[in-house]
């Protein structure tokens, strides 16, 4: 993720938006039952439908032939959107359905802490060239000429030297006239409360209120936690003939039957690859997770970038395998720090993991972790993400 992912331009977009299409996709997963009618979502709804109406336009203008385009009104850029609401609300999901919906090519949807990783390279790229000029007006004419849809899922500042930045480079790319849709579990006027020097901070706020829409998602519960409460167990064990379903089923019910898509993780140059992801849940294995050198770092960023991961075969670990369950307790750590809620297949429960062998004693914090983990009030407890 922290590849510089700023591409060039791609080429014009041939299809065109039909109004109302957005819906249509909502409620046929309503009818297959992957999700359920929610009317705040559906008020949700109505603004993406409005906002892919009026990007729809923009780019069928702007793929006019030059002397058509001459004599026709250039339409003003959309109204970005900012969502916000309580977490399992749909915020995501709903963001992804507009952007599987949209269908322009100079779109990108990131998560929020990813882009701002991506943000700081480029600083520092800066710096370390002794390049000349304005930093972020470049960086700002960079993104717009890959993408006229920026779509940032999670939303949050809580660092001084992010919001500087932010405050300058928002304004550069609204005025380029990239549109945005944004969610956050805050409303525009909360962020970064409490923050250091905060006044410096509040131009952005209006900026934001300015350019965006501010919408409020008050579905009808946490949906996240209803769909790990459906779950039969959320740590399954032994692997036996049943363990694959399980696997299957878990990933079905937290993402509404999305298809398994692989996806990375970059890391300081190191690659995770992962089986599945779809949104904030991540599908991976022990093999893949703990029996790489893999290290602290990757495993935070991890447990920043996904609330719920689903781990396969996590084996009983012998005396030889001291790196392995050592990584496996570090990954439990991270996990358990960013209340990533895990849902995992393993060989025995958890106190029969790592019975001898160096930093058995220590494990018992990981298999104390792992039990809590599978609590009501761990359940309940809030992501934490940097
Ligand atoms: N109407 C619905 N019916 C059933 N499941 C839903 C519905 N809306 C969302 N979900 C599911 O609930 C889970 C949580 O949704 P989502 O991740 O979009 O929440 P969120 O508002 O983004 O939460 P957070 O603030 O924590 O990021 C997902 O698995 C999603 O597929
Ligand atoms: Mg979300």
């Amino acid at each position: 993720m922290i590849n510089f992912i700023f591409q060039p331009a791609r080429q014009q977009d041939p299809q065109k938006y039909i109004s109302g299409s957005i819906f249509e996709i909502y409620h046929q997963h309503v009818e297959q039952g992957h999700l359920q009618n929610d009317l705040a979502q559906i008020a949700v709804l109505h603004q993406l439908d409005t906002l892919l109406i009026g990007i729809d336009k923009y780019v069928q203008f702007n793929n006019q032939s030059y002397p058509k385009k001459f004599f026709s009104k250039s339409p003003s850029t959309s109204k970005s959107l900012y969502i916000y609401g309580d977490v399992g609300r749909g915020k995501s999901m709903l963001m992804d359905l507009f952007y599987e919906t949209c269908p322009i090519q100079q779109k990108r949807r990131v998560h929020f802490h990813a882009f701002m990783l991506e943000v700081h390279e480029f600083v520092h790229q800066w710096r370390n060239q002794n390049r000349s000029g304005d930093m972020i007006v470049t960086l700002a004419k960079e993104i717009r000429s890959a993408t006229l849809l920026l779509c940032f899922d999670e939303f949050h500042v809580t660092d001084i030297a992010d919001a500087m930045i932010l405050g300058r480079l928002f304004s550069q790319l609204f005025a380029l006239g990239v549109v945005m849709v944004i969610t956050s579990n805050r409303h525009p006027k909360d962020l970064y409360e409490n923050g250091l020097q905060r006044d410096l901070f509040l131009p952005f706020i209006d900026l934001l209120q300015n350019y965006c829409l501010t919408q409020d998602l008050p579905a009808q519960k946490d949906y996240r936690l209803q769909h790990l409460h459906a779950l039969q167990t959320r740590y399954y064990f032994p692997i036996d003939s049943e363990a694959e379903k399980f696997i299957q089923n878990s990933f079905n019910e937290l993402t509404a039957f999305a298809s398994r898509t692989p996806g990375k993780l970059e890391v300081k140059g190191r690659e995770i690859i992962l089986s599945a992801v779809h949104g904030d849940v991540a599908l991976s294995s022990f093999q893949e997770l703990c029996e790489r050198p893999l290290a602290a770092l990757d495993y935070l960023e991890l447990a920043n970038e996904f609330t719920t991961l689903i781990l396969t075969n996590i084996p009983k670990l012998s005396r030889q395998k001291r790196n392995e369950a050592k990584r496996f307790s570090t990954l439990v750590d991270a996990l358990y720090e960013h209340k990533v809620k895990l849902i995992c297949t393993a060989e025995v429960v958890p106190e029969e993991l790592y019975l001898e062998g160096d930093g058995a004693f220590e494990f018992k914090r990981t298999v104390s972790r792992l039990i809590e983990m599978q609590s009501e009030r761990y359940l309940l407890s809030k992501h934490i993400a940097d």
